[in-house]
């Protein structure tokens, strides 16, 4: 059986990796197509690096565009390649318009789909993902829901029950896979003479929160505020999107921010890890939260990931109401966590790969 992967952006790549690493060790027939929605080494290269991922053998070059531009450019391109290998499976992870496009292309073309991260719903069709999670579960053939209530919801929308598989996430294997090498070959605690414990680590870089003025700047002032009443510092990778914005409205960043580029998996793994608190609007970081045991402000009104929200230890905070994240985060520090892991056992990947394979 032939499958091919399709991936394109930093969370594809780090939550494919555990699949990818799968059809290695078990001499599996795979290749892997990468459209290059995320481009910047450190948004790309670094993951293949860091995570010793064998090249694609398909890279398209597509970037950046506007949704039509760049889902249409990505369709055309995938279905060429499809076309020349003829793979019986296309396997997507997630919600960014690489899946959405290379879903709709297999699908049209007779080839099966597995949507790796099926069911998910934030039922805010504001968001884009929340657009092409839809369209991608209902071409799909095989959908693998993390939890069950992903598994309920893809029913509840009419779609077959032969075709839902309940596995976990892969964000558990490739952090468990991940955690021990951070710890031994990581140096940014180093680097930004940080001793843990005395930073609260923030990323953002949804649309809602980053493109629209007001709300980049209440987040950063309240997560500044938070850091301050702490008496620790914040560290902020900066997504590209976030700091074209940065730079497009000339926000002068406050000072107990220490603001860097994206960074690889590894040190991203370790900040999180050592941290005293997670503001985020990222769904990969809710996950890790939960595995990591580490409380997390989420700067959103909503989640397609409710089981972190369940678990206690993550809160939504929304993006535009500076007195309720600040008022959310006291409580959530002062907050006793019971702390379990909804996302599964670390074995998600295999349990994807054995089911195609029966099938
Ligand atoms: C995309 C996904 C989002 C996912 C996120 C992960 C869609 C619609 N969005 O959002 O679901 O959570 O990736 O990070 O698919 N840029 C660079 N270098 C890069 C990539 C992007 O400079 O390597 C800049 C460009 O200016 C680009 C902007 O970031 O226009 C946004 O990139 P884009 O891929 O459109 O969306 P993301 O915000 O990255
Ligand atoms: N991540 C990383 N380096 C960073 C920021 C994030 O390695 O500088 C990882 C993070 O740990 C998670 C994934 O990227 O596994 C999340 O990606 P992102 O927030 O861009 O997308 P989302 O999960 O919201 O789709």
């Amino acid at each position: 059986m032939k499958t091919a992967i399709i991936l394109g952006t930093r969370p594809e790549i780090i939550k494919m990796a555990p699949i990818i690493r799968f059809c290695e060790n078990y001499n599996k027939e795979y290749f892997v197509i990468h459209t290059n929605q995320h481009y910047s080494e450190n948004m790309d290269k670094i993951f293949f690096d860091e995570l010793e991922l064998v090249q694609p053998k398909y890279n398209l070059g597509i970037g950046s565009g506007s949704h039509g531009e760049m889902t249409g450019r990505m369709m055309i391109e995938i279905e060429k390649v499809l076309q020349k290998e003829n793979p019986d499976i296309v396997l997507v992870q997630g919600d960014t318009n690489t899946v959405m496009a290379a879903a709709l292309v297999a699908s049209k073309i007779d080839i099966k789909v597995g949507h790796v991260e099926a069911g998910l719903r934030s039922y805010d069709r504001s968001m884009p993902e929340e657009i092409n999670r839809i369209v991608t579960d209902h071409v799909s053939d095989y959908l693998f829901a993390p939890t069950k209530r992903q598994a309920d919801i893809l029913m509840t929308e009419g779609i077959e029950g032969s075709k839902i598989f309940t596995v976990g996430n892969t964000i558990v294997d490739a952090v468990l896979e991940g955690v021990q090498i951070a710890e031994q070959k990581s140096k940014i605690l180093q680097t930004l003479n940080l001793s843990g414990d005395d930073y609260i680590l923030m990323t953002a870089h949804r649309p809602a929160t980053v493109d629209v003025e007001s709300n980049l700047k209440v987040v950063i002032g309240a997560v500044s505020k938070i850091a301050k009443m702490h008496n620790v510092r914040v560290v902020f990778p900066a997504h590209p999107r976030t700091k074209k914005m940065i730079e497009k409205i000339h926000i002068t960043l406050p000072q107990n921010f220490t603001t860097i580029d994206p960074v690889g998996y590894l040190d991203m793994l370790m900040l999180q890890k050592m941290a005293v608190l997670i503001a985020t609007d990222s769904g990969g970081l809710q996950e890790e939260s939960c595995i990591l045991k580490k409380k997390c402000i989420v700067l959103r009104e909503n989640t397609e990931r409710p089981e972190a929200v369940d678990v206690g230890g993550c809160v939504l905070v929304g993006n535009s109401d500076n007195e309720r994240i600040l008022t959310s985060a006291s409580a959530l520090i002062k907050k006793d966590v019971v702390w379990t892991n909804p996302f599964g056992d670390g074995k998600s990947a295999e349990k994807i790969m054995k089911i195609i394979a029966n099938k």
